[in-house]
């Protein structure tokens, strides 16, 4: 990764965020109004963004949007790049980059998933535990730049224990039904077949989507902590009869979005009091 054009990003960015921020957000579908929460808010579209991946077809791909968040230094991408769109893992993982070079070093990651743990229903939540990366790729394959980090990151912790149990404290508190669990990343854009939701399930996945652990990896790369959210929209293919459809998917978060809103602000809240 070109450590000149994460600066160079950096150094637009800079100048319009006074408080450097010390958390990121990565707010998945159905999931960006966390961001319209956000107070004395600076919003920066991603395409005015020096280095930002322009967006494809798709029209416009987001932006970030700058500002405090429960009394904490906040950046948080509203809209993120997903490796189903046709950009690159570099390009996908790029404002993770970012993130870090304006000071960001605990990230909280949202995604809409599907189940697969039978005991889930859909606007359940889940606290991401690890991950498997069914990609078959990984956003760190090329040259490794040692500033950025190490060539072979560890991964044994990649969901920050500490993090993981804020946010399940924070949840009893709450009265917010959560689990725990595994995510299992699948390219999309299709769904899964129920064959596939089958061996996923063999092998251990709890919740599967179509993003997240490019950007988790690149995290964690960077030494950044990482809390995983996973609002599980739908029951995975052939987990009931009911064919998949991208409405539910946002039907779901819709019908959740009190719930994630008090639980993600009052887990930001907590983290600003711990750090
Ligand atoms: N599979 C993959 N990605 C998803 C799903 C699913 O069932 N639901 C939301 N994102």
């Amino acid at each position: 990764m070109d450590r000149q054009a994460i600066e160079k990003a950096a150094r637009h960015l800079r100048p319009l965020m006074p408080t450097p921020p010390k958390i990121g957000l990565i707010l998945g579908s159905g999931l960006g109004v966390l961001a319209d929460e956000i107070e004395e808010a600076v919003r920066i579209p991603y395409e005015e963004i020096p280095g930002f991946p322009v967006s494809t077809v798709e029209g416009h791909a987001g932006r970030l949007v700058y500002g405090r968040l429960e009394g904490a230094s906040v950046v948080a991408m509203q809209g993120r790049l997903h490796y189903y769109e046709g950009y690159s893992l570099q390009e996908v993982t790029f404002p993770v980059r970012v993130m870090k070079a304006l000071g960001v070093r605990e990230l909280i990651v949202t995604n809409a998933a599907g189940g697969i743990n039978e005991w889930f229903q859909p606007g359940d939540f889940m606290i991401i535990s690890d991950h498997i990366n069914l990609l078959g790729t990984n956003p760190l394959i090329g040259p490794n730049d040692p500033e950025l980090g190490p060539r072979f990151p560890d991964m044994t912790e990649a969901y920050s224990r500490r993090l993981r149990e804020l946010a399940k404290e924070t949840a009893a508190r709450l009265g917010v039904r959560v689990h725990e669990g595994v995510y299992v990343s699948n390219t999309g854009p299709s769904y899964e077949t129920p064959a596939e939701i089958r061996m996923i399930r063999t092998l251990g996945g709890d919740a599967v989507g179509m993003s997240t652990v490019p950007e988790v990896i690149v995290a964690r790369h960077g030494g950044i902590e990482v809390l995983g959210i996973s609002c599980i929209s739908n029951m995975a293919a052939g987990m009931s009869d009911a064919p998949l459809h991208h409405d539910e998917v946002v039907e779901t978060a819709e019908r959740v979005k009190t719930d994630f809103l008090r639980f993600v602000k009052a887990i930001v809240a907590e983290m600003a009091k711990s750090k």
